[in-house]
């Protein structure tokens, strides 16, 4: 799938040395389950819908002892699908990526995906979060990542709400708490470039940030303007819904002191 659109089918043959009209017959079957899509157009080719890539993921985890058991559906995110699972960890959440979905227009035109097939935007979307994740556990209220596999991250549940469904009774202090980690963020080399009310979780405990595909390193040339983005919105939002004025220049200079 790094190389087409659809995979030919002579190469799965191949691969898994089985006849072609075996291979094709099988895959006429996992159409019909709407695990993969066909096409016949020059040559028998196949790709994963989204359905697929996550039952190949959460088989791999399964196989690796990871995923005892799955569980709920926890959320549907703009570019994810989130479930409750059960781990040598104890109760964790396994995250789906889904970006560049053909059903994800939207998304898939806002930013360059080239022409590669969604499944490996969504793999490497995936990858990234968990190399964000292992990045600033332990320096940052990030859930704990415990494994990844395709387009799946395993990862620690948080308990708590994303911030914008919280009626705030100390604004000023959890604003304080949020610039706090994207300072430890910023000291440990990652912007987030996705914040926003609803990529924070907050409970009685404390704060956490979640949803990290998007990153960039302090190092890449757009880290700047993605840091602006997120301060600008996390400013914005507790302006517009408790009138707390805090001056960006300042905040700037407050994320960026080492
Ligand atoms: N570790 C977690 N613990 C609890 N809930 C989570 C966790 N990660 C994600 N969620 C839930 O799933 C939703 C979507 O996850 P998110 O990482 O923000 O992906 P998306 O890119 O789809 O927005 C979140 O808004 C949150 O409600
Ligand atoms: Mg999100």
């Amino acid at each position: 799938m790094w190389k087409y659109e659809f995979v030919p089918v002579d190469l799965l043959e191949k691969d898994l040395q089985i006849r072609s009209e075996k291979v094709e017959h099988l895959l006429r079957e996992l159409s019909d389950e709407k695990v993969v899509v066909n096409r016949r157009k020059g040559y028998f080719g196949t790709s994963f819908t989204f359905t697929g890539l996550s039952l190949y993921s959460i088989w791999r985890l399964v196989e690796r002892g990871e995923v005892k058991m799955l569980g709920k559906l926890m959320g549907e995110g703009k570019e994810s699908t989130v479930y409750n699972c059960l781990t040598g960890y104890g109760e964790s959440v396994i995250k789906f990526h889904r970006v560049g979905h053909p059903a994800f227009k939207k998304v898939k035109e806002k930013r360059d995906y080239g022409t590669y097939h969604f499944s490996v935007l969504a793999v490497r979307s995936a990858k990234n979060e968990y190399n964000a994740l292992r990045r600033l556990y332990g320096y940052v209220n990030v859930p704990r990542p415990f494994a990844w596999e395709g387009n799946a991250v395993l990862m620690e549940l948080i308990d708590a709400n994303e911030l914008y469904r919280v009626k705030l009774e100390n604004p000023e202090h959890v604003l304080d708490l949020i610039l706090d980690e994207v300072r430890e963020m910023y000291r440990a080399g990652v912007i987030h470039g996705d914040l926003s009310q609803f990529n924070i979780l907050i409970n009685e405990e404390g704060i956490w940030i979640i949803d990290f595909p998007q990153y960039v390193t302090r190092d890449s040339e757009i880290s700047e303007d993605f840091l602006l983005r997120d301060l600008n919105n996390m400013l914005n939002y507790f302006r517009k819904n408790y009138g707390i004025e805090k001056d960006i220049n300042q905040v700037l200079m407050f994320v960026k002191k080492q």
